[in-house]
């Protein structure tokens, strides 16, 4: 696949065209940023844990009848993706009520919450994401009543499937954030995932420490967010045990190869 010109440069991925117009290709930065850009870094090899572990997730929602964009990963750092009008809310789920809600309302840190709760964001940097309501999607038509009833049902069925997938392997899927974006499919739009799920866009503890093991080791400053992003690789069966810094080893021999061009 021919990757083309840059369409569009996000605070952790670039969409650069391919030779297919329906399709584009996705390419995982190594750049973190936090608080709306106010804290950034270079994490290097975060994006190439992000684009397995991602390309896991993904792939498995495939399979359980979860349409999304992902079509393959094509090398470390880029996937083959379906071009997609994204819609512009940030879906917060949250199982365990912490970061942003208990700022805002005074909640405990911690408190299971009795059933899934959705949040809606506005997906504008300038404003800084702002929490909406359901009711502003249609005021400004961001989205359809009809659009939200699927994308709702999906979110219950992606939450279901990866608190198992996270419980299996010892970790407790607190929160994280979904994108749907609009496909024409035989002249009809539907609504797909989009966008990653990682340890950038989840909150993910460990099931008896409660150790972060997400990007709130680089928003709180909680220590190296490598290993972290390594060890939630390796317990999905992603990376294997001997592998402790392959992915900072292949970004490292990606580069040299790179300048040695
Ligand atoms: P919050 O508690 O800061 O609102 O974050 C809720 C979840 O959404 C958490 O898993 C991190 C994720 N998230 C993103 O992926 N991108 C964002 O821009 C924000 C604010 C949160
Ligand atoms: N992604 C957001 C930012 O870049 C916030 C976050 O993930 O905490 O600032």
């Amino acid at each position: 696949m021919k990757k083309g010109k840059k369409l569009y440069e996000g605070k952790a991925k670039i969409i650069y065209a391919s030779s297919d117009k329906n399709l584009v290709i996705q390419y995982f930065k190594d750049d973190a940023t936090a608080f709306n850009n106010q804290k950034k870094s270079t994490i290097e090899g975060k994006g190439v844990l992000n684009n397995r572990i991602s390309e896991h997730i993904l792939s498995n929602l495939s399979q359980i009848g979860i349409k999304n964009h992902l079509v393959k990963r094509l090398n470390m750092r880029e996937q083959l993706i379906k071009f997609v009008e994204i819609i512009p809310i940030e879906f917060v789920v949250r199982n365990v009520a912490t970061g942003s809600l208990t700022k805002r309302l005074g909640i405990e840190d911690g408190t299971v919450l009795k059933e899934p709760l959705i949040e809606y964001c506005l997906k504008d940097d300038e404003l800084g994401d702002p929490l909406i309501a359901e009711e502003h999607i249609y005021a400004f038509e961001w989205a359809s009543k009809k659009e939200i009833e699927k994308v709702k049902k999906m979110i219950l069925r992606i939450n279901d499937f990866m608190i198992g997938m996270f419980r299996g392997v010892g970790i407790k899927l607190i929160d994280f954030k979904l994108e749907f974006g609009r496909v024409k499919l035989n002249g009809k739009s539907e609504v797909i995932l989009a966008d990653e799920i990682s340890p950038d866009t989840c909150r993910l503890w460990d099931s008896i420490t409660e150790k972060k093991l997400d990007k709130d080791r680089f928003r709180k400053d909680l220590g190296d967010l490598i290993p972290a992003y390594t060890e939630v690789a390796k317990r999905l069966g992603i990376l294997h045990e001997q592998s402790n810094v392959t992915a900072v080893n292949v970004t490292k021999l990606s580069s040299v190869k790179k300048k040695s061009k």
